[in-house]
C-alpha cells in the first residue's frame, strides 16, 4: 500500500502537512512529530440500502451480566458483545483490579476471558489474582504490547470478553510512533473495535488520566468507544465511584460506590448511609446536601472550615466539588448574603473522597460556608439542596420528591430546597429557599 507523511502532534493528536515548532492545535512546542500513514482504498460507491426507522431490526442488544453487580447497574445490565468499554481512571485507583474481578466473574460464568496485560507481567498479574481469589482457570493471560497479536490470540481463542490493560502500552506495528501518542492510541483501540465488531467479544480498553487528564488517550479515544466508564476516588479515602460518562446502550451518569479493602473492591449498597457514617452532628460548617447520582439519590456530608488568614491571597482549596464552582459560590456569599471572606482561608472538603458534579450540592456548600464562617452549627436532622444562581438566587432542581425520600429514610427530618421544587406532598417537612440569605436563617434554627 503507497505511504504517505503527516505530522501530528503528540500531545492533543492534530495534524498538519509539514514540520511545525508549535502545535496550532494546543500550544505545544516539540510536540509535532512525522508519522508515516497507509493511505487507505477509499471505499467504492455505497452499496447498503437505507432502510425506514420504523422497519429497522430491532434485535435485543442482548448484554450479558457479568455479575459485578455495581459494574452491572453502571452499564445499564451488563456487557455487549460487540461493544467496547473505555474504563478510564487516575493511576492506582483500581482499574486493573476492578477488571481482574469483572474478568474471574465472567470466567466463574464459563466463559473465556482474554486478559491482555501489557503493564504487569503475567507474574504479577497472576499473584494479584490468587490474592483476590480470583484465579479462574478461563482467565487467559495475556503480557503482548502488540495490538496485532492481542486481534490474532483472541481470533484463536475466542473470548466472550477481552481486557486490555492499558491502551497507552499498547502499540501497533503499522504505526512508527511510540506506544502511548495519540496516533497509536487511536490505532490500537481502533484495532481492538474492528474486533469486536468482527468476532463479537466485548472489548474492554484500560485508559489512565492524569490529574489534569490531559494524556494522550482516553479523551481521543471517546468517540471511537460505546461507553466510557470513569472510575475515581482514591487519595487516601477507601472509596471509588464508577460512572458512566457516556453509554450507547443504556442509561449515562448511573453510579456505583466501591470500597477497596485488602480483598479488592466491594460494592457498597447503602452509599447514603456509609458516607454519613463518622458525621459529627451539630458541629459548626458541616452540610448533609442530597444529590443525584445517574437517577439516585444520594446523601454525602459536606466540611468547610474558614479562618483568619495570614495571607496577601487567601486560600480557596476544595476537595470533590469544582474548584472554579467553588470560587464562584464565596464571590456569590460574599456579595449577596454580606458573609465576610475575603480576608479568610476557606477550604472545602466533600466527605468520603467522593467527587460530586451536580449543581444541587451549592447550597450544601454555601451552608457549610456561612456555618463555619459564623461558628455556629446547622440542625443535625437537616438536609440542604439547591442550585446557586449568580444573583444570589437558589434555583431549582431536578427530582425533588425522591431527594427528600431519600433524607427521609436516613432520618433526617426537614430538608432546606429551593422554594419552587417544593413538591406537593413531602415526605418530611420542607423549609423553602428563595435567595442564599435565606440559607443564614437556618443557622438560627
Ligand atoms: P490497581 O488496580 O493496580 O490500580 P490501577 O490499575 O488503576 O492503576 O490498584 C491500585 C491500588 O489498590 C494499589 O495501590 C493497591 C490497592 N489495592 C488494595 O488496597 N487492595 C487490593 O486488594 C488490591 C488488589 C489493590
Ligand atoms: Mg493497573
Amino acid at each position: 500500500m503507497p505511504s504517505a507523511s503527516v505530522f501530528e502532534c503528540t500531545a492533543c493528536g492534530q495534524q498538519s502537512s509539514k514540520w511545525l515548532g508549535r502545535c496550532p492545535g494546543c500550544g505545544g512546542w516539540n510536540t509535532v512529530e512525522q508519522v508515516a500513514v497507509e493511505k487507505r482504498a477509499r471505499p467504492s460507491a455505497p452499496t447498503a440500502e437505507p432502510v425506514p426507522l420504523t422497519h429497522a431490526e430491532l434485535a435485543d442488544v442482548g448484554r450479558t451480566p457479568c455479575g459485578i453487580a455495581g459494574f452491572d447497574r453502571v452499564l445499564g445490565g451488563g456487557l455487549v458483545p460487540g461493544s467496547v468499554l473505555l474504563l478510564a481512571g487516575e493511576p492506582g485507583v483500581g482499574k486493573s483490579t476492578l477488571l481482574l474481578q469483572v474478568a474471574a466473574s465472567v470466567a466463574a460464568g464459563g466463559r473465556t476471558v482474554l486478559y491482555v496485560s501489557a503493564e504487569e507481567s503475567a507474574r504479577q498479574v497472576a499473584l494479584r489474582a490468587r490474592r483476590l481469589g480470583c484465579a479462574e482457570d478461563g482467565i487467559l493471560l495475556l503480557a503482548e504490547p502488540l495490538a496485532e497479536s492481542v486481534v490474532a490470540t483472541a481470533q484463536r481463542v475466542r473470548p466472550a470478553l477481552v481486557v486490555v490493560d492499558s491502551v497507552q502500552t499498547m502499540a501497533s506495528e503499522r504505526v512508527p510512533a511510540v506506544a502511548g501518542t495519540v496516533t497509536q492510541v487511536r490505532e490500537v483501540a481502533a484495532q481492538l473495535a474492528d474486533l469486536a465488531k468482527r468476532d463479537g467479544p466485548s472489548v474492554v480498553l484500560v485508559g489512565h488520566i492524569t490529574k489534569e487528564g490531559l494524556v494522550a488517550g482516553p479523551k481521543s479515544l471517546e468517540h471511537l468507544v460505546d461507553v466510557v466508564l470513569d472510575f475515581a476516588g482514591g487519595t487516601g479515602h477507601p472509596h471509588r465511584t464508577l460512572r458512566a460518562t457516556k453509554n450507547r446502550f443504556g442509561p449515562a451518569m448511573e453510579l456505583a460506590l466501591f470500597a477497596m479493602g485488602d480483598r479488592g473492591l466491594r460494592e457498597v449498597d447503602n452509599a447514603s448511609a456509609v458516607l454519613l457514617a463518622d458525621r459529627r452532628a451539630g458541629a459548626a460548617g458541616s452540610a448533609v446536601a442530597v444529590v443525584l447520582e445517574g437517577t439516585t439519590p444520594l446523601l454525602v456530608e459536606v466540611q468547610a472550615l474558614v479562618s483568619r488568614s495570614p495571607l496577601a491571597n487567601p486560600r480557596r482549596v476544595a476537595q470533590g466539588v469544582d474548584a472554579g464552582r467553588f470560587a464562584l459560590l464565596l464571590a456569590v456569599l460574599e456579595k449577596r448574603a454580606g458573609v465576610r471572606l475575603a480576608d479568610r482561608d476557606v477550604f472545602l472538603n466533600v466527605v468520603g473522597g467522593v467527587v460530586v458534579d451536580e449543581p444541587a450540592l451549592d447550597a450544601a456548600v454555601a451552608a457549610a460556608v456561612m456555618s463555619s464562617a459564623a461558628d455556629r452549627p446547622l440542625p443535625a436532622d437537616l438536609a440542604v439542596f439547591g442550585e446557586v444562581g449568580l444573583l444570589g438566587e437558589i434555583r431549582g432542581v431536578s427530582r425533588a420528591e425522591e431527594r427528600l425520600r431519600e433524607a427521609a429514610a436516613l432520618g433526617f427530618t426537614r430538608c432546606a430546597l429551593p422554594a419552587s421544587a417544593v413538591p406537593a406532598a413531602p415526605a418530611i417537612a420542607t423549609l423553602p429557599l428563595e435567595t442564599v440569605v435565606d440559607l443564614a436563617r437556618l443557622l438560627a434554627l
